[in-house]
Order: C-alpha cells, then structure tokens, then sequence
C-alpha cells in the first residue's frame, strides 16, 4: 500500500492548504496564507471562508502540478473534519467529499490535531520518527496541551491550558505591542535582537500538567499601560527587550510542565507539534534538555509546524492503509470532544 498517492486539504482556520504523499513522502505541499486578516488583528471567520472558496481550486490544482500527479492518479482524499472555524472547514469538507465522488476515491477525514502531532512521521519531518510511547507538547492558535502518544491513534491528553492557548497568548501580547497578526513569528523574530531578562513577568501557578497563559497577557498589558503614561514611546524603544522577555517568559511556562511530565512518567521521547513549535526560543530550549536532561527530542521541519496540508495527508496515509473511509455524508465540525476523539477506536464526535 506505500505506493498510494493521497491528497490532503487543509482548511480549518486561515490558510488554504493542499499537499500530496505518496507512502510517507511529500511531493507537494501548497499554502494560500490570508493576508487580510492582518488589519483586523485576528481571524475574521467569514472572510476567511470566502478566501477559502477563492483559493481552494488554485492551491489543489498546484498541489497536483508540483507533485507531477494528474487526477486519476490520486488514490484517496483526506480532508480536515475538524476543529476549527466551521465555515472554513466546510469549504474544505465540501469540496473533497465532492472530488472524492467525482473521482470515485476513498475519502478519509483527519482530526487536525492529531494531524500536527503525526507530522513526525511525514518522512522529511525527522532523520527518525519518535518512538511510542512519546510526548508531545501541542501548541497552536487554539490548543496548548501535553499528550502521551501511546500508538498512532491512541493519545491521551494529561495537560491543557486552561483559558488561553500559547499561540493566542503571543498573538494577544503582541496586539499589546501593537504588532500584526499573527504576532508569534513576529515577536520571534524581533525577540532575536532583544535582552531576553530586560523584564520580568509573572508565571502562573496551575495544577498538574495544566496551563494558563491568560494572567501572563494582563500582567503584561498593565506593565505596558503604566510606561506608556511616563513615557509615550515606551513600547517603540523597548520593542526588542519586551518581545525578548515575552518569549522568554512563555517558552519557561511550557518547559515547566513539560519536563515534570518528562519527570514523572519517566517518558524521554519527547516532541512538540503545532504553529507555536516553529519558535525558536522553544525550540532552543527543547535541544538544551537533549543534551541536560538526556531528552531525545523531536522538533519538526519549520513547514510542518504551522497549518499545513501534508500534516493532513500524512494522517490520511496512515488510514488508508487501515482502511478507515469516511462516509460521504459526514459532515465538518467545529468543536467535539478532544479527549474522546483521541483515544483509540474513537470517532470524531459532533
Ligand atoms: O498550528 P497553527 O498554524 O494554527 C492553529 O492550529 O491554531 O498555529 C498558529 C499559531 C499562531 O498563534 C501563531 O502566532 C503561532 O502559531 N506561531 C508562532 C510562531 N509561528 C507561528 N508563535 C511563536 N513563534 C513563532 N515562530
Ligand atoms: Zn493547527
């Protein structure tokens, strides 16, 4: 079955994605990013379905090109079911239900987290994949948690946040700053020039495996809101040391439980996945423990970190291969049970 050539459709938030693997290989993996939703400062769900409609048939079309692929080559469609914003999922949902019965291929849907984190097993993403059992820190736009990937489809999540995701906290904090959005790769790369112990800010103190990013985001908007009435061009002459401290502040809360995870359940394969995975302050201090704690540590290749359809296509290979098929009345979901839709033999539920 490793010859099968899969098209996966990424569409659950703002990019419109498309990518083709052939076994664990991508051949091709094509992004449409929407520009217009820098001047709002976040997503704005229904331009960014709009934009969705608009890119999809070019990005597939690419998809096809690049991966030197014609249609009646292709062997199944994997599509994101969820989650996300739904009127952007259901562009994606809609139109590979739709070339899946024009082509009279199998049609497979993925669950996107479990997507960014079985990234690492895209051939490229690592010199070797992880092995089971490993952690992996899940950090994105939407989600902050720490899961036990047990098997490819038996995870279990034993930490989460439990107001902001890490991505948002970095999107908001830099909304502060009055930076673009998205601000995480932003304030990483204005964090470079920057003296990362020039502030200080406060860390939460959560329970267990959990997170909370929410009081980070209100510390820092009273520290801003202070200087900025001493002094009106505080932000502007401080951008590089408060991006630095930031990034600082935030990579040190995901460490922290992240290594008392590693600690306690004694489990040393240790990855992270999602947007905030392309940081390289956390990806510095992820190597740091390789060589300090005796990690091994999986970081993925930069374009699998951020939404991106070959994430999606690798998940719909490793179904194909189950003969797991979606049926063609399923429809895209917003928001279900994460914890159930991860544990083994499970369906995404509605
Ligand atoms: O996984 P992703 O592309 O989309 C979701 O599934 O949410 O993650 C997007 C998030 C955004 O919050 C973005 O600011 C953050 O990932 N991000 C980063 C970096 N690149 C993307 N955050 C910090 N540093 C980066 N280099
Ligand atoms: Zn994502």
């Amino acid at each position: 079955m490793s010859d099968s050539i899969i098209l996966g459709i990424e569409s659950s938030c703002d990019d419109t994605s498309a990518a083709v693997i052939r076994g664990n290989t991508i051949l091709s993996n094509i992004a449409a990013t929407q520009k217009i939703h820098n001047e709002y400062g976040g997503v704005v769900p229904e331009l960014a379905s709009r934009a969705h409609q608009q890119n999809i048939i070019p990005v597939v079309h690419q998809s096809l090109i690049k991966a030197n692929i014609q249609q009646k080559d292709i062997s199944a469609i994997g599509f994101t079911r969820g989650p996300g914003l739904l009127g952007s999922l259901l562009v994606g949902t809609s139109f590979a239900k739709s070339l899946s019965m024009s082509l009279n291929v199998p049609l497979i849907e993925v669950n996107h987290l479990q997507a960014h984190i079985l990234a690492h097993f895209i051939e490229d993403a690592n010199p070797h994949p992880p092995k089971f059992p490993f952690l992996c820190l899940t950090v994105s736009g939407g989600h902050t948690m720490i899961v036990v990937v047990k098997d490819y489809f038996d995870m279990e999540i034993i930490g989460k946040t439990i107001d902001d995701a890490a991505g948002e906290a970095f999107d908001k904090i830099g909304k502060i700053f009055g930076l673009d959005y998205p601000a995480g790769p932003i304030i990483d790369r204005l964090a470079k020039n920057g003296n990362e112990a020039a502030f200080t800010f406060n860390k939460p103190r959560i329970e267990n495996y959990n997170y909370s990013f929410s009081g980070i985001k209100t510390s820092v908007l009273y520290f801003i809101q202070k200087e900025v009435q001493k002094n009106p061009e505080f932000i502007t002459e401080n951008i590089e040391n408060l991006c630095a401290s930031v990034q600082k502040t935030l990579v040190e809360i995901l460490m922290k439980k992240l290594e008392k995870a590693v600690l306690e359940l004694n489990i040393k394969e240790v990855a992270i996945a999602g947007g905030v995975s392309a940081n390289s302050g956390l990806r510095e201090a992820m190597l740091k423990n390789e060589d300090r704690l005796g990690w091994k540590v999986y970081i993925p290749k930069f374009e699998y970190t951020t939404d991106n359809a070959a994430m999606i296509a690798m998940v719909a290979k490793l179904k194909f291969d189950r003969g797991e098929f979606a049926d063609l009345s399923v429809s895209a979901t917003s928001r279900y049970d994460i914890e159930e839709s991860f544990k083994k033999d499970t369906d995404i539920k509605d």
